[in-house]
């Protein structure tokens, strides 16, 4: 490398480490604040249960979350994808702030409702009846579940303080395969254009955001359950050129048997019960086209790293009925029984992205 380069490489490197420790350090206060504002997990005069796996220490914990970052940056390096757009977009300040005022809002309803009982499924009273059981429920004890616009609008937030800024970062682990794939399809067929990529309970579109920054003229469904969230996605995505929002289920895609190149879930399977992640792990199986990509991004399970202790602890302290049983899912099994079969994963930090191949 010339010395011209090597020096463009320093600096960007630079900016990449400035953004992401100003980022983690914004939603590590808010992640102290939070937690300070829902309290004590347990009643006053109960004694904590311990977890049956001893707790990672803060080492092993503070290595593992900034490798994330180490991975991302090298793949940035290695121009596997660009410098992610939330890191080459000026700041804007007023809009952080009004995102933190409404998450710290929101912390106080979630801390209510994690002391309530029959705080999980408040949302029943009000959610509209066409919708599945399992989905009308207060995952996270969130306001309104998924199913308003106030929800969509401070889910990003509370994810981000959650994860203390790695979350967009962990989501990403998923680009290198898509990037591979899509730029061998471009060489194959010509343009991006004639690739269908489909996110399915796309939520506010986070990962298509990223896509469509690297690959903004692929042809992009994005499908979820929530009428605002998709909107939220919409509003996030205006970059995505060949874009279509569909209110839709996971377990019923609205695509036909072999039209999609290349599907996502980000964060779908440990909200579903077992028996629907093997119909949507069918439906994924039914839309690939054969040889086609299914990259799975979900949280990392038992036995992937050494924060087992965290794993065993989220659902408790969060509303999340179907976690424990995803977290112990064998993913190669599920989707091999639909006919899908391994083909690489990366973890990054808590997140775990497994791809899975539609035999030719
Ligand atoms: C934890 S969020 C993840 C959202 C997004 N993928 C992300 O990375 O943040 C789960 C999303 O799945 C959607 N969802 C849950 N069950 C669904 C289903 N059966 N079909 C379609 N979307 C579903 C919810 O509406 C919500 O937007």
């Amino acid at each position: 490398m010339g010395l011209a380069a090597n020096i463009e490489t320093k600096l960007r490197e630079a900016q990449y480490r400035a953004a992401t420790t100003a980022k983690v350090g914004w939603f590590t206060s808010f992640y102290v604040m939070g937690r300070h504002i829902v309290g004590p997990l347990t009643s006053p005069g109960e004694v904590p249960k311990a977890t049956p796996t001893e707790a990672p220490s803060m080492g092993d914990m503070r290595a593992s979350f900034f490798k994330l970052f180490d991975d991302e940056w090298a793949d940035v390096e290695a121009k596997r994808y660009r410098m992610p757009r939330e890191f080459r977009t000026r700041p804007d300040p007023v809009a952080a702030v009004r995102k933190a005022r409404n998450y710290l809002d929101e912390a106080r309803a979630v801390a209510r409702r994690s002391k309530t009982k029959g705080g999980g499924t408040e949302v029943r009273e009000t959610a509209p009846d066409g919708l599945p059981a399992y989905y009308r429920q207060n995952f996270h004890f969130q306001s309104d579940g998924w199913l308003s616009e106030e929800s969509a609008s401070v889910y990003d937030t509370q994810v981000e303080v959650l994860f203390t800024g790695s979350a967009d970062a962990m989501r990403r682990r998923a680009l290198p395969a898509i990037s591979e794939e899509v730029r061998r399809l471009v060489r194959e067929r010509g343009s991006e254009k004639d690739i269908h990529f489909a996110d399915v309970a796309c939520g506010t579109g986070r990962l298509l955001s990223d896509v469509a920054d690297n690959f903004p003229e692929l042809t992009v469904s994005a499908v979820d359950l929530s009428g605002p969230y998709l909107e939220k996605a919409r509003a996030n995505n205006a970059h995505a050129k060949n874009a279509s929002f569909i209110e839709a289920a996971a377990e019923k895609l609205p695509f036909e048997d072999g039209s999609v190149d290349i599907l996502t879930t980000v964060y779908l399977f440990h909200e579903l019960p077992p028996k629907v992640r093997r119909e949507v792990a069918a439906e994924v199986a039914r839309v690939l086209r054969p040889g086609g990509l299914y990259v799975h991004v979900d949280s990392a399970q038992y036995g992937d790293t050494c924060m087992d202790a965290l794993l065993e602890g989220f659902p408790k302290a969060f509303h999340e009925p179907f976690y424990d049983s995803y977290a112990r899912e064998d993913l190669p099994s599920l989707f091999g029984e639909s006919g899908l079969e391994p083909d690489g994963q990366r973890i990054g930090f808590l997140t775990k992205a497994s791809s899975f191949r539609k035999p030719n």
